[in-house]
């Protein structure tokens, strides 16, 4: 008679649980606050002239506006390589709600010579981040609203969780009206916590990509 298929499995797992159990470690020891992703954030982020981590509260949080905190070096890397997403020469980058500016950074530490623009609701981030990044002629800051001042030429947008539904949805309605090659256009939304204006639109196709955290993200194209 065969062995019976449970205690083989948790054999198995005994025999696996240490390198789980370093592995969970090491994942914990990236992450933590005071670990080995918040000191990749800070060297990448010094290159560039200043630190952009932290959390705080939107002083527009009754407009719908989330709060400001910059997305980790490690996820932007993790969800183009995985999700094999291209950015090419002739792309307009634009960070919806760019806060302090790390994703800014990011395209810049890639070599990207495209224009890339931050759009961020804050006047006093929205100035802090232009004076940080004045040094490059391809950057531009565009202080105020961003749905009411997305770029005609935008291809590329990315968003990580700006704001509340009822601004998604009026994002999905301008970016149609705005932009002027939709065939090109690109929303990469991490942190995708108000995908149904996008899913439940005919208009739309949404993706949903791999990010390697706890967050989902999605690839949305127009249909
Ligand atoms: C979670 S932070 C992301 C910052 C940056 N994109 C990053 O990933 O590092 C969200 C940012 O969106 C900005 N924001 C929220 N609503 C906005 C709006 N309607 N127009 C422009 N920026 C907005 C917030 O002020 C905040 O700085």
């Amino acid at each position: 008679m065969p062995p019976h298929p449970l205690p083989l499995l948790t054999r198995l797992r005994q025999v696996l649980r240490p390198r789980s159990r370093a592995e969970a470690l090491w994942s914990r020891a990236r992450k933590a606050r005071f670990g080995l992703r918040p000191l990749h954030n800070l060297v990448h982020d010094l290159r560039f002239g200043g630190w952009c981590g932290g959390r705080f509260e939107n002083p527009f949080a009754r407009q719908g506006a989330h709060h400001i905190q910059s997305v980790d070096y490690a996820v932007l890397d993790h969800l183009h390589r995985e999700n094999q997403i291209p950015i090419h020469a002739d792309d307009l980058l634009v960070d919806v709600g760019c806060g302090r500016g790390r994703v800014l950074n990011w395209w810049l530490a890639r070599g990207c010579s495209n224009r890339l623009v931050g759009l961020e609701l804050v006047p006093e981030l929205a100035h802090a981040t232009a004076r940080r990044l004045a040094r490059f002629p391809n950057v531009e800051i565009v202080p105020g609203d961003a749905i009411e001042n997305l770029p005609p030429d935008g291809t590329l947008f990315f968003l990580y969780n700006p704001f509340d539904g009822t601004a998604v949805r009026r994002f999905r309605d301008r970016l149609l009206e705005r932009i002027r090659a939709p065939r090109r256009l690109r929303v990469l939304y991490f942190n995708s916590r108000f995908l149904d204006p996008f899913r439940t639109d005919p208009r739309w196709r949404v993706q949903m990509l791999r990010t390697g955290e706890p967050e989902p993200a999605a690839l949305i194209t127009p249909a």
